[in-house]
């Protein structure tokens, strides 16, 4: 079967671990090599071998995760990058010109938000922050003939609120705007919002498509050709790329996506209910608890609801840094989505930039990445740290 086929007719778990590359035609090797080149010999001039002239332009390992991850998020083309702020960028300039306007997130992840911020906004594009839970507000949001880009992220980092992807699809293009999706927390393999009607789907590959902390990564995925014709040209002209350990590094970690994702989801399960009821935590914040308020829209469109759980402790932020210093299994640390699991305080840490903004998260807030870890060693560790 060619990875062709592979893209559109095989189960995901296959998908992750075909799609993309064919065993080399001259040695039968089943991974691909690390293309460590930067240019190609050419068979007379402009005879080029497979397209390939120049790395920026393309390189093998990289075109073998691209077209994986085409293939897990059902688009038309995948294109990675050198970390998901640089795919953000590409983005953001293949789309849209001085004098346009984005609606983003209000609780966007803090370098989305500095750089739509303190980089775009330099450079002439406006952008207003909405609520991704709330559909009419993003729609009130829009400015006609401006918005370019209706940007949303679900679940959001690190109140885990939802958007109906269904839904803001119709209203972005109503207006003639794009939806992008931040896919980062979900994975392709729980989410796929080309499938719900977005037009382009972002990742921090850095997170769970790698998976194992050991690579900053970044990727688009767009559903139309048009489009990818123009993410294509601005991935060469600015030159943002995953270099080839990198990429080769990312494919590794996509093929067991499935497995780790569905570890991360029982782990996070096992972990929510051990807090739900702890004398000690005063609110659980997981899509797959009932009186979340995106459950049930979170059930529609996510497999299962993900690794991430946030939770407010009952004895203010002194109580929530004591915890996060006193964890062992769980390691003290910004990002997400590797197989360890880690503990921080956003208000302190990741989301430190947005204190006294809009955009401040409370001071009693922990977020834990659950890894796949062995679950009662997970709880153990949070029984002692809770105190
Ligand atoms: C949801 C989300 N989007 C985008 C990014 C940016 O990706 P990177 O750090 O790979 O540039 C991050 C990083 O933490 C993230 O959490």
């Amino acid at each position: 079967m060619s990875g062709q086929q592979h893209r559109h007719k095989s189960g995901f778990e296959t998908r992750a671990i075909h799609a993309g590359y064919e065993p080399d035609a001259a040695t039968g090797a089943v991974i691909p090599p690390i293309y460590a080149t930067s240019t190609y010999k050419q068979d007379g001039v402009g005879g080029l071998r497979g397209g390939y002239e120049y790395s920026r332009s393309a390189n093998p390992t990289r075109a073998a995760l691209e077209g994986n991850i085409a293939a897990l998020e059902e688009g038309e083309r995948g294109f990675a990058f050198a970390s998901g702020l640089a795919a953000e960028d590409t983005l953001i300039r293949s789309v849209c010109r001085p004098g346009d306007h984005a609606v983003i997130p209000d609780d966007a992840y803090g370098g989305t938000y500095r750089l739509f911020d303190k980089v775009e906004k330099v450079w002439g594009l406006d952008h207003s922050p909405a609520p991704v839970s709330d559909v009419a507000a993003v729609r009130a949001a829009i400015r006609p003939g401006e918005t370019k880009l209706v940007w949303v992220e679900t679940p959001t980092n690190p109140m885990l609120n939802i958007g109906d992807i269904e839904a803001l699809a119709a209203v972005a293009h109503d207006a003639g705007a794009l939806l992008v999706v931040d896919n980062t927390f979900a994975s392709p393999y729980l989410q796929q919002p080309l499938t719900l009607g977005a037009d382009v789907v972002l990742h921090s590959t850095t997170k769970y498509c790698g998976g194992h902390s050991d690579v900053v990564g970044g990727a688009l995925v767009v559903r139309d050709l048009e489009l990818a014709e123009k993410v294509g040209f601005h991935q060469n002209a600015i030159g943002g790329v995953a270099g080839p350990f990198d990429a080769w590094l990312t494919l590794r970690g996509l093929r067991t996506l499935a497995l780790r994702m569905d570890r991360h989801c029982d782990n996070a399960e096992k972990v929510v209910d051990f807090l739900v009821g702890h004398p000690k935590v005063a609110q659980v914040i997981y899509p797959g608890l009932a009186e979340h308020p995106g459950h049930e829209v979170a059930t529609r469109q996510m497999k299962r609801y993900g690794g991430i759980v946030s939770f407010r402790v009952s004895g203010g932020e002194q109580h929530a840094l004591d915890v996060c210093a006193a964890t062992e299994v769980f390691t003290l640390g910004e990002s997400l989505g590797g197989v360890e699991s880690l503990i921080e305080h956003p208000g302190r840490m990741t989301h430190a930039s947005v204190a006294g903004t809009d955009l401040e998260v409370p001071a009693d807030l922990i977020r834990l990445s659950v890894g796949i870890e062995t679950a009662d060693d997970l709880l153990g560790d949070l029984e002692r740290a809770l105190g």
